[in-house]
């Protein structure tokens, strides 16, 4: 019997990552290649024809998944039945800006967007949220839902944990898909701490790999601290620096990824991965925060993985985020955002 289709909404669907997101959604990438897909895309009036020209390339590729292309700058319209939502439609940083320097302009857009998704999408709809600042333009767009449950509302830090598997990917030598268990904790900001203490590779520990490879304990924490963390973290900073403008198939995959992990669930072999999710406390994160996490997912929903040891590194690391998570939350809630 034929699935029904699956409507998935993209703002901002004109732009870079939009571009990079329709064609391998209607490939079948993010949701399998036996579910067919029905795609909104939304955009404001100025992205209008660039969207129109991507839904006549769509309709071009003749993608045997692909159902209806509807493109509008009605937000009504645009999440009308939507089962996924992916909120990328916002403006990009800069060379020289923090992605908080832009809650100022994007800010304002997932408030109302919460609101018509809440008005207008299916019942058991799921958010993700891209356009940066991620973490608090999630909290904005799920502050204006109050009545969907919070699981439904994430934001997009599974770019920064693939960028931590390829960076220590790189390190050992090994193949990206031999590495379980990286975990990214926080903000995707500066401050995130992509943390590897739990981390392995082919089934042995990580921290024991890195201790072979750098010639001891103490040098591969050095690395760790000194090279690791700070290249991860910059990472969206060195793509603007080198391409000019920030990162695109890259983001656009890891949204795809966080997707289809989210919906499918992950293979049992694949250990966890890392999502930025509405927190209950967990980890002493306060209550509310849309924070990054080490989460496993079975198709039916992310749940965080507990229970973890942190040492003093990681516990300083993660807190150093969170309060700019909190700054970032104080900030839209006096601008009467939330
Ligand atoms: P872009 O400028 O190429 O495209 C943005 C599009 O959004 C434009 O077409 C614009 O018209 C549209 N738009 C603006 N406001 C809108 C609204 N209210 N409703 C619908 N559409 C709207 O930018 P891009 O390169 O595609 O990046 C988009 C966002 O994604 C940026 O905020 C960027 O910083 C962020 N980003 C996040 C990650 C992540 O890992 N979380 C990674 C890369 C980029
Ligand atoms: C990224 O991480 O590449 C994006 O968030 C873009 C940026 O501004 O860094």
């Amino acid at each position: 019997m034929a699935q029904t289709p699956v409507t998935v909404t993209i703002t901002g669907a004109g732009g870079q990552i939009g571009y990079a997101l329709l064609f391998r959604i209607a490939a079948g990438d993010m949701l399998g290649t036996g579910q067919p897909v029905r795609l909104r895309l939304l955009e404001i009036p100025q992205g209008l024809r660039s969207a129109e020209g991507a839904a006549l390339e769509l309709q071009d590729g003749a993608f045997p998944l692909l159902g209806d292309v509807e493109v509008t700058d009605d937000t009504a319209v645009g999440f009308d039945g939507c089962d996924i939502a992916l909120l990328v439609g916002s403006r990009p940083r800069g060379p020289g800006m923090e992605r908080a320097d832009l809650l100022t302009a994007n800010a304002g857009i997932f408030g109302p967007q919460g609101a018509a998704i809440a008005a207008h999408a299916a019942a058991g709809v799921r958010v993700v949220v891209v356009g940066n600042p991620a973490n608090t333009n999630a909290l904005i767009a799920r502050a204006a839902a109050p009545d969907l449950p919070d699981d439904r509302f994430t934001a997009l830090t599974r770019l920064d944990h693939n960028r931590a598997v390829g960076q220590l990917a790189a390190a050992l030598d090994v193949m990206p898909g031999s590495i379980r268990d990286v975990a990214i904790w926080g903000n995707h900001s500066a401050t995130q701490f992509p943390d590897i203490a739990h981390a392995t590779v082919d089934g042995a520990r990580a921290l024991d790999a890195l201790s072979a490879r750098f010639g001891g304990p103490y040098a591969a924490t050095s690395w760790l601290d000194d090279e690791f963390v700070p290249r991860v973290a910059g990472r969206g900073a060195e793509i603007i620096e080198v391409r000019g403008s920030s990162s695109v198939a890259s983001a656009a995959n890891a949204a795809i990824d966080h997707v289809r992990d989210w919906m499918l669930g992950r293979p049992a072999d694949a250990g966890w991965t890392s999502a930025a999710v509405v927190s209950h406390g967990e980890y002493g994160v306060p209550e509310g925060l849309v924070s990054s996490f080490p989460v496993t997912s079975d198709g039916d929903g992310y749940r965080i993985v507990e229970g973890l040891a942190l040492d003093a590194r990681a516990r300083a690391r993660i807190d150093a985020s969170v309060a700019e998570l909190i700054g970032e939350r104080d900030a839209v809630a006096r601008a009467g955002l939330l």
